[in-house]
């Protein structure tokens, strides 16, 4: 995905659109590039890199203008190249695009732009052409919009500047998240409330077949007939300090010391101090009539349904099926009438997930949302949506998101197996207990993983990774394995302990380090027994655990990071902090850019 930014204002725009960028960069960061109307002359500098590389080129350039776009890259069509940075203009266009025109090819061959010198290689380019044909046609600029995006095939939040309209910045919106803002001086567009939070305090969430209309005064929403529409605006909700670092050096390693406030908050919604029992307020959905649920999400997000399968089944009894949202509409599922689809995403904005959720729309099943960003549009298309309440994550490598994503999943199950007396009030009485302990036991578990910092300093010259776990620990061993080799860039597999002996043992060889998680209960002693056959091979294994019995009897045992006692019921949630902390040093160690690894984008909003 990528970033995009418009600011209309009565003062020079270029700083507020770089500070803009610098919090959008988390979408993408293959190129950089801003465009600024002066005085009815579109100035434009756009470069390969990070943004830094875009400030460093502005140097030169003194940028001024009250009106003008900026645009942070993912690279989907063309390579990360200074000519396939956006903005993309012609004389009298310049914009920014967010989504993927999935008709550019066939439109690049119409009479329209026939004669249209494109220099890029994306597909984003097509609209400057079209408008730039519709603009000499004699449209006005709106209708030139408006007859442009109505042949546009395929998603995109787009931010636009007319060279004669020196101050007014148009958006549309189809698929890819645009959200209009105002601070009373200046109006701003932009992907997310994040990218606006400096320069707005009040904010609007366009709808699909949205153009906006805004200058320094105004803000004018048309819809998708035309007509002008009524969006709501509302409190911007998100303050420069969830937005920067703060005293970490990155905003993982802040969202990791994040985790007790992300689950404590989350819970918060969901525990009723009056009866002591966990429930979710306000949702008025007839658990009784549930005969199935289905939990879909992609990436970190599908670890935490794999967890919250076993937290439905084991409180509730109710079957549950879990897809990665990228296969689940194209295995042509069977889904009863009567099943709930729930889908999670730290983002709201994931374009796997978000199709997977029109898919069960258009099927009239029920749907039910867990998010992170609130009038995301994951949120929106949902009948039902709770929230996590893990504030602004920014970190690629999702972590403080998880570990609330697991807090909405074990709440609904409780509240939902209590509904249906698959559990007493009692049971419920003495895990709301439990979870209550969860920020303390976070904050232990935190101080507990500064020493993996070793750990991370001889793990960096490893081939490979590999992480076990049974029972709820090996979907923590896939999450695990996912944290480690998006920052570290080190292949790493997560696996069943149990699977071990039907093929992967093959892999292990002397020192290759394995990651063992082994919580105590009922799984603890058949785990040991598959590390013995991994010992056995030379492995070199690092144990996380709680239990307060085991003790290493073999030089293999390369480590045994011991986590505070804690209940059954929030052990995924504890063990989830050194799993995080320990591909967050590897990172750190091997000098990598923790916060914007390599080829990757916080959400993903293309499919
Ligand atoms: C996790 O660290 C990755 N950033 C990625 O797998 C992410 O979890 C996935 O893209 C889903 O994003 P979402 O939660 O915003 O939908």
């Amino acid at each position: 995905m990528c970033g995009i930014i418009g600011i209309a204002s009565n003062d020079n725009v270029s700083s507020n659109i770089i500070n803009s960028l610098k919090k959008l960069e988390y979408r993408g960061y293959d190129s950089a590039g801003i465009a600024i109307n002066n005085n009815e002359k579109i100035n434009q500098k756009k470069v390969k890199g990070k943004l830094d590389n875009l400030i460093y080129a502005l140097q030169e350039d003194q940028f001024d203008g009250k009106v003008g776009i900026g645009h942070t890259r993912w690279a989907t069509h063309g390579e990360p190249s200074d000519k396939n940075a956006h903005p993309h203009s012609s004389r009298s266009v310049s914009l920014v695009h967010n989504g993927i025109i999935e008709n550019a090819t066939e439109l690049k061959k119409t009479k329209e732009v026939r004669d249209y010198h494109f220099e890029s290689d994306t597909d984003s380019e097509v609209i400057t052409a079209l408008l730039t044909h519709h603009r000499r046609e004699g449209l006005s600029h709106l209708e030139s919009i408006k007859k442009t995006i109505t042949i546009l095939e395929g998603s995109y939040a787009l931010a636009i500047i007319f060279d004669d309209n020196k101050d007014t910045i148009f958006g549309a919106k189809n698929g890819s998240p645009l959200v209009a803002g105002t601070n009373g001086v200046e109006n701003s567009i932009g992907s997310d409330s994040i990218a606006l939070s400096s320069v707005a305090n009040r904010v609007c969430y366009l709808e699909d077949g949205d153009i906006a209309v805004l200058d320094n005064k105004n803000i004018e929403i048309y819809n998708i007939k035309g007509d002008k529409a009524n969006r709501e605006f509302v409190e911007i909700g998100i303050t420069e300090s969830d937005v920067s670092k703060g005293e970490y050096n990155h905003f993982m390693e802040k969202e990791i010391h994040e985790h007790p406030l992300a689950v404590g908050e989350t819970f918060r919604q969901f525990i009723d101090y009056d009866t002591g029992i966990i429930k979710i307020p306000n949702l008025n959905l007839d658990f009784s009539k549930i005969s199935k649920i289905h939990l879909i999400a992609c990436g970190t997000a599908y670890y935490s349904c794999l967890v919250g399968k076993y937290y439905f089944e084991q409180y509730s009894r109710i079957p549950v099926d879990c897809d990665m949202a990228s296969e689940f509409r194209y295995r042509d599922p069977v889904i009863d009438s009567n099943a709930l689809c729930i889908f999670v995403s730290q983002s709201g904005e994931t374009a796997d997930t978000k199709a997977a959720v029109d898919y069960c729309r258009d099927r009239k099943i029920k749907t039910l949302s867990i998010v992170n960003v609130k009038n995301s549009s994951i949120a929106r298309d949902s009948d039902y949506c709770l929230y996590t309440k893990a504030g602004a994550e920014i970190g690629v490598a999702s972590t403080k998101a998880f570990t609330a994503q697991l807090s909405v999943l074990l709440s609904m199950a409780i509240h939902l197996a209590t509904l249906i007396k698959s559990i007493t009030i009692d049971d419920n009485k003495k895990i709301c207990k439990e979870v209550m302990q969860a920020t303390q036991l976070l904050e232990q578990a935190i101080e507990r993983s500064y020493s993996l910092k070793d750990v991370a300093k001889s793990i960096t010259k490893a081939k490979g990774v590999m992480y076990l776990g049974r029972g709820t620990s090996f979907p923590l061993a896939l999450e695990g394995a996912l944290k480690f080799k998006e920052i570290s860039y080190i292949h790493a597999e997560g696996y069943p302990a149990g699977e071990m002996k039907h093929g992967p043992l093959a892999l292990i060889e002397k020192n290759l380090p394995v990651v063992c998680i082994v919580p105590p209960g009922p799984l603890f002693h058949k785990t040991i027994s598959n590390i013995q056959e991994v010992i056995a091979r030379g492995g070199k294994i690092l144990m996380i655990t709680d239990d307060e019995t085991l003790e290493s009897n073999s030089e293999n045992i390369w480590e045994i990071f011991r986590l505070p006692k804690c209940p059954k019921s929030i052990e995924a949630i504890i063990y989830s902090v050194p799993i995080h902390m320990l591909a967050y040093y590897t990172a750190v160690e091997l000098g990598n850019d923790v916060d914007q690894p390599r080829n990757l984008a916080k959400s993903v909003t293309v499919e």
